[in-house]
């Protein structure tokens, strides 16, 4: 009798591993499945619809499987690839950083308004994303960027050293180490206030010190502007609910104009300070 084969096609694995990251309890089940089968095919997307009746070989399958076996344990996609697209550039990520959210790209467009060769700092920088899809568009600007955690700004500047693109990094805290005036701060720091429940792909994976500020979730962004005198513009993300409340730090520390910009899911989400 000849020995059974077991042939599954790229359309079988898709259907299969959905409904295992669907009991898993993910959010973007079938989506997510795609990102990883192209992966680990290394294909395009949009390819696995043309290839549905491809049957994967042995190693394929074997790769597809250990990859939403991770996923099932609710490991975030970017974490498991090692990268996320922010903008125009791929950014390698791992758990030493937060994962890069397509709303913090606000902060980006913030700073494809200023002027030519302005110096700008980009506070707690996490992956480097925002200083460096910054300085991808506008390569005369001065970009700076510091960061607390050595870890990060580890991940940062290789980040800077693959993209070839040329950003000061500083370990310290908030503007420390970053000589002489700058032109505008734009920040994503923690917000998330302390206690809160969050999804198990953010609680058992980023780094706490990415996410949690004080009791309000206001402790950190509160600090940073206390220590922006004599910087005329400020860029702040910010979380649900707290766009009023750090509009008026910001008043009460001198920024004269308010602007709050709302992101695609029509959230206030980053509050612009001027002088
Ligand atoms: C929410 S994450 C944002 C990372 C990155 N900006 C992004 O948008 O993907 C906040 C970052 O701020 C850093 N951080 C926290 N407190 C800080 C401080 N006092 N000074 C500088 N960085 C700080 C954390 O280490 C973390 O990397």
């Amino acid at each position: 009798m000849p020995e059974a084969t077991f042939a599954l096609t790229v359309g079988d694995a898709v259907t299969r591993s959905t409904q295992l990251l669907t009991e898993a309890g993910c959010d973007t089940p079938r989506l997510d499945v795609e990102l990883l089968l192209a992966d680990v095919l290394g294909v395009d997307r949009a390819r696995l619809v043309l290839d549905r009746d491809q049957v994967l070989d042995a190693d394929e399958l074997a790769r597809l499987g250990g990859l939403v076996c991770r996923r099932c344990t609710r490991e975030p996609v970017a974490y498991i690839l090692g990268r996320k697209a922010f903008r125009r550039i791929k950014l390698t990520v791992d758990p030493r950083v937060l994962i890069p959210r397509p709303e913090t790209e606000l902060l980006v467009e913030v700073g494809l308004s200023f002027e030519a060769g302005a110096r700008v700092v980009d506070v707690g920088t996490g992956s480097g994303a925002v200083a460096l899809a910054l300085k991808d568009e506008r390569p005369d600007l001065n970009m700076w960027a510091t960061d607390v955690d050595a870890d990060a700004l580890e991940v940062a500047r290789g980040n800077a050293e693959r993209l070839g693109l040329d950003v000061q990094f500083v370990q310290g805290d908030m503007l420390d180490g970053v000589g002489g005036p700058c032109d505008a701060v734009l920040a994503n720091l923690p917000y998330v206030e302390e206690g809160v429940a969050l999804e198990a792909e953010i609680s058992s994976y980023e780094p706490p010190g990415a996410l949690f500020a004080g009791p309000d979730g206001l402790a950190v962004i509160r600090r940073l502007v206390g220590m922006l005198s004599g910087v005329p513009l400020v860029a702040l993300e910010v979380g649900e609910g707290q766009a009023t409340a750090v509009s008026e730090l910001l008043r009460g520390s001198g920024f004269l104009e308010i602007e709050i910009l709302r992101d695609l899911a029509d959230h206030e989400r980053v509050v612009v300070g001027r002088r």
